[in-house]
């Protein structure tokens, strides 16, 4: 897909918020700091539309972003971070877990993990409840940049052997970095909203 245009829609708070009309949907899921943001910034090329930070916990609504009219890429507060108050992660929780649930405009859920180390309980807490649950994703492996590319294959290894996918169960290798996947990655999302 080319990107002609991406635009920063609203910070949703809550179901009433979210745009109406039937575009697709992407969601962006991942632990906090995993680069959910620094990936949406990739796939539309553009350096600082979604907001990163090397802070944890920075996206705490649900943040839409239109891409032409094509669809939204919707950007979730990342879990797992533990300076956040439990009724404040639990209200999260609900809150997120009904818009995978319920929302028929989500076509695809892009699980971001980080290619690094292991997937953590989190993770795989997360990875098991989608299935679970039916809800399409996608894994996506992000800062390969980070490790030698020599060890790329051995660290995918065990990501899916720690999330126990099964061996259709997709998977993109990526770098915001250095744009590693994103034609992959489109080709993937394309492909799931019938473009
Ligand atoms: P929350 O919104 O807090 O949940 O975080 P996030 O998942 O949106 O992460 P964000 O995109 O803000 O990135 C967190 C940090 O990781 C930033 O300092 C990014 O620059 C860095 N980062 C993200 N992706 C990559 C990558 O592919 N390679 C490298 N080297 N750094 C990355
Ligand atoms: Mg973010």
């Amino acid at each position: 897909m080319k990107v002609n245009q991406a635009e920063f829609v609203i910070s949703a708070v809550g179901p009433n918020q979210y745009p109406e009309g039937a575009l697709p949907e992407i969601a962006l899921a991942g632990r906090s700091n995993v680069g959910k943001s620094s990936l949406i910034n990739r796939m539309i090329g553009r350096k600082n539309l979604a907001r990163t930070s090397s802070k944890p916990g920075k996206t705490q609504q649900l943040n839409y972003y239109r891409i032409n009219s094509d669809l939204f890429f919707v950007d979730l507060p990342g879990y797992g971070y533990a300076q956040v108050s439990k009724t404040e992660r639990q209200k999260w929780g609900k809150f997120i877990e009904q818009y995978l649930l319920e929302r028929e405009h989500l076509k695809l859920v892009l699980h971001v993990i980080d290619l690094r180390h292991p997937p953590t309980k989190d993770d795989q807490a997360m990875y098991d409840w989608l299935r679970h649950n039916g809800v399409p994703c996608c894994v996506v492996v992000t800062k390969a940049d980070k490790i030698p590319k020599g060890k790329w294959q051995q660290h995918m290894k065990i990501v899916r052997e720690t999330l126990e996918m099964d061996k259709a169960d997709p998977m993109v290798l990526f770098s915001s970095e250095l744009g590693v996947g994103k034609d992959e990655l489109w080709q993937m999302i394309e492909q799931r909203i019938g473009y």
